[in-house]
């Protein structure tokens, strides 16, 4: 909309933008104005480790980028604690945040952006005249979110999503799936068993009457081709339906 060209860069296998793999995109287009993060990622739940970010954060800033941070799973994070990019380099980063994740509340349209403030200043003339506001029911289940009372709600939801993760990831890669485990938020990219190939599409459609829960990889750019990706934000219950159903379908393909 801003008539920005979008450069993508294949960050795969481990789906980490690495300093070296920044610095050689920089090379090639030394007009970049912006850097869109994603950690924990949606679709790969890859997430930096304290020592990767910090060495990714030292080469931005030797440059001019602003970084749209999009930190959104930050409380869905299984290995260290998150550190938030803003923290780092306050000055180029634009947080991207919002409840929906931390506190299951997708759909109450709450969200947020923390930046410069002279940025900020301009946002909030955007947002007064295409949002106007959030609604109010919404905004006070927020404020109870966000009080004393809500606080450890979404460490309590991490401890269920990793039980959720370690039963799915177990239950695809008995079938030949396979996947690096999710260091963050709730998604496994699982590349295809070999006897279905690289058509992550037609895999999914096949798919589809037996089990609703994958989307394609190749949705999500390169690097996604042969994988899908599969959310493990809903029940254990359903989630043990569909493993089994999963499970099913690729042992009855020839
Ligand atoms: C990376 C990322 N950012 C932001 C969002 C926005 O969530 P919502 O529109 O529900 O607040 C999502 C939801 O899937 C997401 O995956």
């Amino acid at each position: 909309m801003a008539g920005l060209n979008v450069v993508l860069v294949n960050t795969a296998p481990a789906y980490l933008l690495t300093p070296q793999l920044l610095k050689t995109t920089l090379a090639a287009h030394p007009d970049a104005k912006g850097l869109v993060l994603n950690y924990p990622s949606n679709p790969t739940g890859a997430t930096y480790t304290h020592a990767q970010l910090r060495e990714l954060a030292a080469v931005i800033a030797d440059t001019n980028l602003l970084v749209l941070s999009d930190e959104i799973y930050a409380e869905l994070s299984y290995e260290e604690k998150h550190i938030s990019l803003a923290h780092l380099l306050p000055s180029q980063t634009v947080l991207i945040s919002g409840l929906s994740k931390s506190h299951a509340m997708t759909g109450y349209r709450i969200g947020y952006l923390a930046g410069p403030a002279p940025l900020m200043t301009l946002a909030g003339k955007m947002h007064q005249f295409m949002v106007t506001t959030a609604a109010s029911p919404m905004m006070k289940a927020a404020e109870e979110a966000l009080s004393p009372a809500g606080a450890g709600d979404a460490e309590a939801m991490k401890k269920v999503y990793q039980q959720r993760r370690d039963l799915m990831m177990a239950a695809l890669t008995q079938v030949g799936f396979s996947a690096p485990k999710p260091a963050g938020a709730f998604y496994i990219f699982a590349k295809l068993p070999a006897k279905f190939g690289e058509d992550d599409v037609q895999f999914v459609y096949d798919l589809a009457e037996h089990a609703r829960l994958l989307v394609p990889g190749s949705v999500f750019g390169p690097g996604g081709e042969g994988h899908v990706r599969l959310s493990y934000a809903a029940s254990t219950k359903n989630l043990t339906e569909a493993a089994q159903r999963i499970q099913r379908f690729v042992a009855q393909k020839e």
